[in-house]
């Protein structure tokens, strides 16, 4: 049990560490992706679901304006228009940067691109041209690109194949572009072109951004937030019990320490007793434990009979030595006080109340399964269990062990007796038991057992 929840534990530690880590690692991989979006993807936003829009409008601003020639003559004339380029933010998060490319979709002159600066990409046949340009502070004579001169305004020729680069200003609050949740999801930036005719949907180019999602909007990673908040508070409730536990089992190890001692001293007295019969308790405590895990009771149970074999001749301590040492046949008189330990054995036990079949061990262990044994002649099931086996494991260690007066019986001769009196004087399912366990050669070296401190907890 302790077991599998250590398990489970340490599974679910695995699988949470494993869901967070790589979640992590994916947000801040996409965290700071960069993108990039055509302008016609980012027109087409709504049927494709892209993260970005741009609306290309003319603002309505007009100019129209001529290049005089030095006496004053209008040589050439050019209607200006004021186009914006409107970006919005539909993710998730917000756009953190950005950048934009407008290709040139005609023969042209830009004249202003407001709100920060623009590095202009001027094509001569293969040669090109770069400038980076800041419309709010450069004269003519310090643009290097082919422009019209001889006029107060700047008039910087552009055809197809050229193109922009615009830089957006933070100052000026050109990024970071929140998303439209939050109200702030559009921001315009513009300039101001010179042509002659010209359809402004057909600007083309790329925007370049990244995107940072806030942590908390993912939905996947705050429910894998709360599941790790949940298991860390199973983690500190689990940590809780098993330290409680743990010092629990201290306390149990010591108290079940000090019942096997008291035990041991305890067996010594009733030992003592009987000189013939050295160490007759443990060995019976011993084959009917043994006999009880054959029988397929609990650990509880087996070692409640463990107790029940200590103790199951705990009477002969009210019997004089005299008679329980004595060589020789014992009187009829005599023969009933040794008989008497049953029910002195009982008595004893009655108040024991944590080893509750001891009584009924003590009291029964001499009562033959067809009636004829002692004190009462209780016969068959109304014998109690415990009182059963210990009948059986008592005859055994009789039988097995030397005794001053006769050397230790044969296992053939033990087998015989225990089949012979199946039904008589042992329960017969119990006999059968003994003899399997016999054949098993499973109770070997009885005296070297030790009960276990703790056999429920691993
Ligand atoms: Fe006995």
């Amino acid at each position: 049990m302790v077991k599998l929840r250590r398990f489970i534990l340490l599974i679910s530690f695995i699988f949470l560490s494993l869901a967070i880590g790589t979640s992590v690692i994916a947000h801040q991989k996409d965290n700071n992706r960069n993108r990039t979006m055509t302008f016609a993807t980012a027109k087409n936003h709504e049927s494709n679901r892209s993260v970005l829009s741009l609306k290309i409008t003319q603002n309505g601003a007009s100019w129209t304006h001529g290049i005089l020639d030095e006496e004053g003559n209008e040589t050439m004339r050019f209607t200006g228009e004021g186009v914006d380029f409107s970006i919005g933010n539909y993710s998730k998060g917000n756009v953190k940067h950005w950048g934009m490319r407008i290709d040139i979709p005609g023969k042209m002159y830009l004249n202003n691109f407001w709100n920060g600066i623009v590095e202009i990409h001027q094509f001569q046949g293969s040669k090109e041209n770069i400038q980076t340009i800041d419309f709010r502070d450069i004269s003519q004579d310090d643009i290097e690109l082919r422009q019209i001169t001889g006029d107060e305004n700047i008039m910087i020729e552009l055809n197809i194949g050229d193109y922009l680069v615009y830089y957006p200003s933070e100052e000026i609050g050109e990024y970071p572009i929140y998303n439209a949740n939050n109200g702030r999801g559009t921001v315009t930036v513009g300039g101001i072109f010179y042509f002659d005719e010209l359809d402004i949907q057909s600007f083309n180019g790329t925007i370049d951004y990244v995107i940072v999602t806030p942590l908390v909007s993912q939905t996947g990673f705050v429910i894998l937030l709360v599941g790790a908040g949940v298991w860390f508070l199973f983690l500190f409730f689990e940590l809780g019990y098993l330290y409680r536990r743990r010092r629990m089992k201290t306390e149990w190890d010591r108290d079940q320490k000090r019942l096997n001692e008291l035990m041991k001293v305890f067996v010594s007295f009733i030992d003592a007793k009987d000189t013939y019969t050295a160490g007759h308790s443990s060995r019976v405590a011993f084959y009917s434990m043994k006999l009880a895990e054959k029988m397929g009771l609990t650990t509880d149970e087996c070692m409640e009979i463990y107790y029940d074999g200590i103790l199951h001749d705990v009477g002969k301590i009210g019997i004089s030595d005299e008679i329980l040492r004595k060589p020789g046949v014992l009187s009829g008189k005599e023969y009933e006080i040794i008989k008497s330990h049953t029910t002195t054995g009982g008595r004893m036990l009655k108040s024991l109340s944590t080893i509750k079949t001891a009584k009924s061990a003590a009291m029964f262990h001499h009562e033959w399964y067809n009636g004829k044994g002692y004190p009462i002649g209780l016969a068959g099931d109304k014998i109690p269990l415990e009182a059963r086996i210990i009948c059986v494991a008592d005859a055994f260690d009789a039988m097995s062990s030397a005794r001053v007066y006769r050397p230790a019986m044969d296992i053939d001769y033990i087998k015989r007796e225990l089949r012979d009196k199946s039904g008589i004087q042992f329960d017969p399912v119990i006999a059968g038991y003994m003899l399997e366990l016999i054949e098993e050669d499973a109770l070997k070296n009885p005296m070297d057992y030790e009960l276990p401190a703790y056999p429920y907890m691993q």
